[in-house]
């Protein structure tokens, strides 16, 4: 005699209990409980052939498939809350962001070389009896040249090649592209006497190689007072070489010309790498340039409204990211902005 309904359904109940339990994934989770309990399931043909039953046997039979029907339909509840958690696990897993690492490789910080040689340099003219000053990045064409008298057309003008901005109208605008343009600034002011140094950041369209930058540091010097010689000015840069370098580097000068200043000179230090010995870095010389300086020139007084009959005075400049890597023997200036920790830790 063929099983009767409820038999078929207890045999596929239990077997189908284990499978459930064993399924892998919700998309295979599907699958199965259309074929255990959905349309494409056995109980619908047997709900169809409780018809052919004795009436006295219907109920019976019926709530078995019912029960079966229940118990596969809490399996697959259970086992789909299951595959729903794993699968959640999982993806949080995967963004996770794992703070516990960095934590423990923490180890402290330190200012960049270039931004300690900087604090060294204020400090040395803190000293001295200078106010550090601060001039904006972004200037117009009468500070960054006009008044530092390279009217346009200056052939100064090109040697400094510098990023225009195209804002505003007038007067055109550009990046700096030297500090001086805060010694204006500093002399509009109209407090005399002055000593005043200005550290930051200067704008070049320079292609960077291994001595120089597109975005570079410079400070800038600037002294007016009554009977200031360019004899002081010697003394100002012995002092401050001597302060960052030590005593064995001397510094010297030599005539040069920039537009602000006159008399002007480009001062020199003994070259760090070989001890003034000659080497490659200072080609043979045992000198390397570190800066510009001279007496402020009486245009540069004359577009701020200080009298020359009354003051003089002198003003410098150089790179401090020049100063930096010979200070420390660095190769090549660029290893400044790279961001590589086995640099920088060194400083
Ligand atoms: N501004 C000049 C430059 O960027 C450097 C300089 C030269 C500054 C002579 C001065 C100076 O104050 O007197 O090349």
């Amino acid at each position: 005699m063929e099983p009767s309904v409820i038999e078929q359904a207890r045999t596929f109940v239990a077997t189908s209990l284990p499978a459930i339990a064993a399924v892998a994934s919700i998309a295979e989770l599907d699958e199965l409980e259309a074929r255990s309990i959905g349309r494409r399931a056995p109980f619908v043909e047997w709900k169809r052939s409780l018809a052919t039953l004795a009436p006295d046997e219907r109920p019976r039979a019926g709530q078995a498939l019912n029960e079966g029907i229940g118990e596969l339909a809490e399996a697959l509840r259970v086992r789909r809350a299951e595959l729903e958690r794993t699968e959640r696990a999982r993806l949080l897993d995967l963004d996770r962001l794992d703070l516990g690492e960095v934590i423990t490789r923490w180890t402290p910080g330190h200012l960049h070389l270039v931004t300690k040689v900087r604090e060294e340099l204020e400090m040395v003219f803190l000293g001295m009896g200078y106010e550090v000053a601060e001039g904006p990045e972004i200037e117009t064409d009468w500070y960054n040249f006009s008044a530092l008298n390279m009217p346009k057309h200056h052939s100064a003008r090109s040697i400094q090649d510098s990023f225009y901005l195209n804002v505003g109208d007038g007067d055109s605008w550009l990046l700096r592209s030297q500090t001086s343009p805060v010694q204006i600034r500093l002399l509009e002011r109209g407090v005399l006497p002055l000593y005043a140094i200005a550290p930051g950041r200067v704008y070049r369209r320079d292609t960077a190689d291994s001595r120089h930058l597109p975005v570079f540091h410079q400070i800038e010097g600037i002294v007016v007072d009554k009977g200031v010689s360019f004899g002081d000015l010697k003394g100002t840069i012995n002092t401050f070489v001597h302060a960052i370098f030590g005593d064995e580097i001397s510094a010297r000068l030599r005539p040069a010309y920039f537009p602000f200043t006159e008399p002007s000179a480009e001062f020199e230090i003994t070259c760090a790498i070989c001890a003034g010995e000659g080497c490659r870095t200072c080609s043979q010389t045992g000198w390397i340039e570190l800066g510009g300086c001279g007496m402020v020139h009486p245009a540069v007084f004359e577009a701020t409204g200080v009298d020359p009959e009354l003051y003089s005075g002198f003003a410098f400049g150089f790179g401090i990211d020049r100063l930096a890597i010979m200070r420390h023997g660095i190769e090549d200036i660029r290893s400044f902005l790279e961001n590589d920790v086995r640099f920088l830790r060194q400083f």
